[in-house]
């Protein structure tokens, strides 16, 4: 493996969760390197199912080392309870085995008000205070992870912040909850300190040292590569960057170190809050595909706009993360369908695209040219799986398999796994 990041190639709830969690038994540390709990990670193991915001995924893993790199931004009240859930859940994790980069930005309460305001509600963000955390970060205004380590440092960074930010709020016209004073949300995050400071560590120096020793690092991504603030579908975007040259800036790794990125890819696409979605599936159909495919946001509970698989959309993610191979999820959910269609192209204003347009006069322009496919009937994988034996590519029906060959001719990328199951164990591996 030595260094492989796990991208997002869509929109985001391509099934990261899963495959990091599956990957994750053949590394030695897993890292998180962007976003913060605006990202939902759904990891189902038996009749358990764990929606992760904030913890890497390979934490059902004994004995790996779980990260959290520099550019994630850290609601300290949403680390403290999925730890303490996943306590009750038999998984212990303490400073030996989870570590937060000291430069990590904390989320505040202001953060989490100001989104109330401004042009969060026509992004349809997740309201959890990501994009006015990394707004502090950029403005050098911040209050970082390692400032939990003295309370003296918390409370003058506090004390800097908080004045400011009551005027800011109060002039958006926005209300002030009660236990908004400065003593309560002080003594709110001196309490959090007590309880994280001790994960608190230098994550690019530990990343360095693992690799030095030749031992293999899983980069998990959150968020997908048309969320991304720079390449995705702007201002329709989250606050970071989710593509895989990202992990070695969040990570404090040299670009080299990442030695393989792969995309997880979803058999459609979805697309939680606002902004273009070519291949958007209108009426009657798109509700079927979301009531099968259980597409409701893991973090805010959102239905996703539902469409179908977008190949120019891949091609672009291809380009920017130079994935070696992909990992495609949900076939499963195609299952039952009359016909299953693939965007091969757009056409727009009388030009052929085969790449997502980068500009967004082109991308309001865009019709997208369908193939079409046979559908397959719907399996009963879980029964498949549960029976104990590995999933042969073979079990796949004829026509998804016709369909499935064609994309990864026309991406000239290999897929790596076909998951047919939210299950651990409902996935075909290729490799
Ligand atoms: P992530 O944000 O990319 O980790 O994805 P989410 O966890 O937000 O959403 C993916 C959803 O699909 C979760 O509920 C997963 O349990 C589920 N899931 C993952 N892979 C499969 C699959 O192959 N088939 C089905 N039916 N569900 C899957
Ligand atoms: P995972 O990691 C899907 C979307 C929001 C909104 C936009 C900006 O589970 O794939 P933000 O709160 O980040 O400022 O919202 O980005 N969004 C996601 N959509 N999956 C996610 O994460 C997302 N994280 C943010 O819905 O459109
Ligand atoms: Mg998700």
């Amino acid at each position: 493996m030595p260094g492989l990041a796990i991208i997002g190639a869509q929109f985001g709830d391509e099934g990261k969760g899963k495959i990091v969690d599956f990957l994750a038994e053949d590394a030695d540390a897993i890292v998180r390197f962007n976003g913060g709990n605006n990202a939902g990670h759904t990891v189902k193991i038996g009749e358990k199912e764990f929606k992760q915001h904030l913890l890497p995924s390979g934490v059902f893993h004994r004995g790996k080392v779980n990260l959290i790199a520099s550019n994630v931004v850290i609601n300290p009240k949403v680390m403290i309870s999925e730890i303490e859930s996943l306590r009750k859940n038999g998984v212990t994790l303490n400073p030996k085995n989870l570590r937060v980069d000291l430069r990590a930005h904390l989320i505040m309460p202001w953060h989490i008000l100001q989104e109330g305001g401004g042009n969060s509600a026509k992004i349809g963000t997740t309201q959890r205070g990501i994009g006015p955390c990394y707004e502090d970060k950029a403005a050098r205004t911040g209050i970082r992870f390692e400032d939990l380590l003295s309370s003296a440092s918390l409370t003058d960074k506090i004390k800097a912040q908080y004045e400011r930010k009551v005027k800011a709020l109060t002039g958006m016209g926005i209300r002030l909850p009660m236990d908004f004073s400065f003593a309560s949300v002080l003594s709110e995050y001196l309490a959090y300190s007590r309880v994280l400071k001790g994960f608190a560590a230098d994550v690019s120096m530990e990343l360095n040292e693992i690799n030095a020793q030749k031992k293999n690092i899983l980069y998990e991504g959150a968020q997908g590569v048309f969320l991304d603030n720079n390449f995705g579908t702007y201002p329709y975007v989250t606050s970071s960057n989710c593509i895989s040259a990202s992990a070695a800036v969040s990570c404090g790794v040299a670009p080299s170190f990442i030695t393989k990125s792969e995309g997880v890819v979803k058999a459609y696409t979805t697309r939680v809050g606002n902004g273009i979605f070519p291949t958007e599936i209108e009426g009657e159909l798109g509700g079927e595909i979301r009531m099968m495919g259980k597409e409701f946001g893991t973090t805010t509970g959102r239905a996703r706009r539902i469409g179908w698989l977008d190949l120019p959309m891949l091609r672009t993610s291809i380009m920017l993360n130079g994935f070696s191979g992909m990992h495609l999820t949900k076939m499963d959910v195609l299952g039952g369908l009359k016909e299953i269609k693939v965007a091969t192209h757009y056409q727009s204003k009388g030009k052929t695209l085969t790449h997502f347009p980068a500009d967004t006069n082109s991308r309001n322009n865009l019709t997208p040219v369908y193939k079409t496919f046979k559908g397959f009937e719907a399996q009963n994988w879980k029964k498949v799986a549960n029976a104990g034996k590995k999933i042969k590519l073979k079990a796949l029906p004829k026509e998804a398999l016709a369909f499935l060959k064609f994309v990864e001719k026309e991406l000239d990328v290999p897929f790596v796994s076909v998951s047919v199951g939210p299950e651990r164990n409902e996935i075909i591996f290729l490799r």
